[in-house]
């Protein structure tokens, strides 16, 4: 706390992600040789017809400030694809480009939010949910769900939710750090709960939508009665291994877009030029472009799942998309592992990162205090190296 700083930066939480990520780091530099399992990032290199299409781009000159809700022609490909992939018709006036799905995800919180304003969070849900949604002054309202649900929210605990300020709902199927997918009844059982209520908006966060093993992504945009309440929020960071270029978007009704963009038009303008770019030639080339990555991850969910199988006190679901397992280790709390005493999943992933140099991210962070997050974007070598360090100082 430092109270030269607003409310507003003293009352943030640090990314648990990131800061998990730079305790590694530290570790690193001290000559430890921990394995890092704690980002959210495909360890692909970015397929080379995207790289040269970046390459072209800058070669012919794309060096000024971008229109700030995107290319035109980069806003008709994510139409194409919308169209293609979820079967959504999103015009170019309903589309708006972003500096990562993050900043989407930002835009939305800012433009549509009132302070005390409630936000229905699936609990557990991706890390920075809840922290953009205060920095907008709003209230975050988790659901907790339970390993017997597979994580996901029933229309009950929906229902249950619901107050006179409830103003949105957001999740993300493939869920980070669930891995839960959401199928078409689960989605329509949703639904028809917020067709009762029809001043709550949804953000539908579809970034990992491809990283999907059951097969049928669906949009909750496309079920009856949710696309003008829908916004759907995307990205290339996943998918494409784009991650650094930092190009998200979102399908929305068109007054919502106009909104968004006039809040970037005064905060950080159109999105990496070369980078949209390049992200046009992402996303008109066909799924199986991608689909090695998708196979790749697949293989690693199996082989970890059977791995951390084998580790008495792991309560494991089979998660069905995004590249993260979320494992139940609250049967540790209360025990003492080799003198340090296991009070909550935090103190577990910290003994996991000291004891077996493997670097997970406590549950906590995502709203559920019984779990960690393990993620599977490593080599095959590396996750059968991590998986037997943190069997051995349990
Ligand atoms: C569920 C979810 N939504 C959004 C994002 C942000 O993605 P981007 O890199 O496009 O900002 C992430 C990244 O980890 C994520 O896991």
């Amino acid at each position: 706390m430092n109270n030269h700083l607003s409310d507003r930066i003293n009352n943030m939480a640090t990314s648990a992600t990131l800061a998990m990520a730079a305790k590694a780091r530290e570790l690193r530099g001290q000559g430890k040789d921990i394995i890092g399992l704690s980002l959210g990032e495909p360890d692909f290199n970015i397929p080379d017809f995207i790289k040269d299409a970046a390459k072209k781009a800058i070669d012919e000159n794309y060096s000024s400030y971008s229109p700030v809700d995107g290319y035109a022609d980069l806003k008709q490909a994510i139409s194409n694809k919308f169209k293609r992939d979820n079967n959504l018709e999103y015009g170019l006036n309903q589309i708006v480009v972003s500096t990562g799905a993050k900043q989407s995800l930002a835009n939305i919180a800012m433009i549509m939010l009132n302070k005390g304003d409630e936000v229905v969070l699936p609990a557990p849900y991706w890390v920075s949910y809840s922290d953009i949604v205060k920095l907008a002054e709003g209230v975050p309202v988790e659901v907790p769900t339970s390993i017997d649900t597979d994580f996901k929210m029933t229309p009950e605990q929906l229902e249950a939710a619901i107050t006179p300020k409830t103003k949105m709902m957001w999740f993300s199927s493939p869920c980070n750090p669930s891995g839960s997918v959401y199928s078409e009844e689960e989605l329509k059982g949703l639904a028809e709960v917020l067709k009762k209520h029809p001043n709550i908006y949804v953000v539908s966060d579809e970034i990992y939508e491809h990283i999907n093993f059951r097969g049928g992504h669906v949009s909750i945009a496309g079920i009856e009665g949710m696309y003008d309440r829908t916004i759907t929020v995307n990205g290339v960071s996943k998918a494409f291994a784009m991650t650094g270029w930092r190009i998200g978007y979102i399908g929305a009704p068109e007054w919502i877009a106009k909104a968004c963009t006039k809040f970037q038009g005064q905060n950080t303008s159109g999105a990496n030029a070369i980078a949209q770019r390049a992200t046009i030639t992402a996303l008109e080339a066909p799924v199986s472009k991608i689909q090695f990555m998708i196979d790749e991850f697949h293989k690693r969910r199996d082989l970890v799942l059977g791995l951390l199988g084998e580790i008495e006190g792991f309560n494991l679901n089979v998660p069905e998309g995004a590249f993260y397992v979320f494992p139940d280790i609250s049967s540790f709390f209360g025990k003492t592992l080799n003198g340090t005493k296991i009070n909550d999943a935090s103190d577990f992933a910290l003994y996991l990162l000291e004891n077996a140099n493997v670097a997970t991210v406590t549950g906590a962070a995502f709203g559920n205090p019984n779990c960690i997050r393990i993620s599977y974007a490593a080599s095959e070598d590396e996750l059968k190296e991590a998986i037997s360090r943190i069997k051995a100082v349990l």
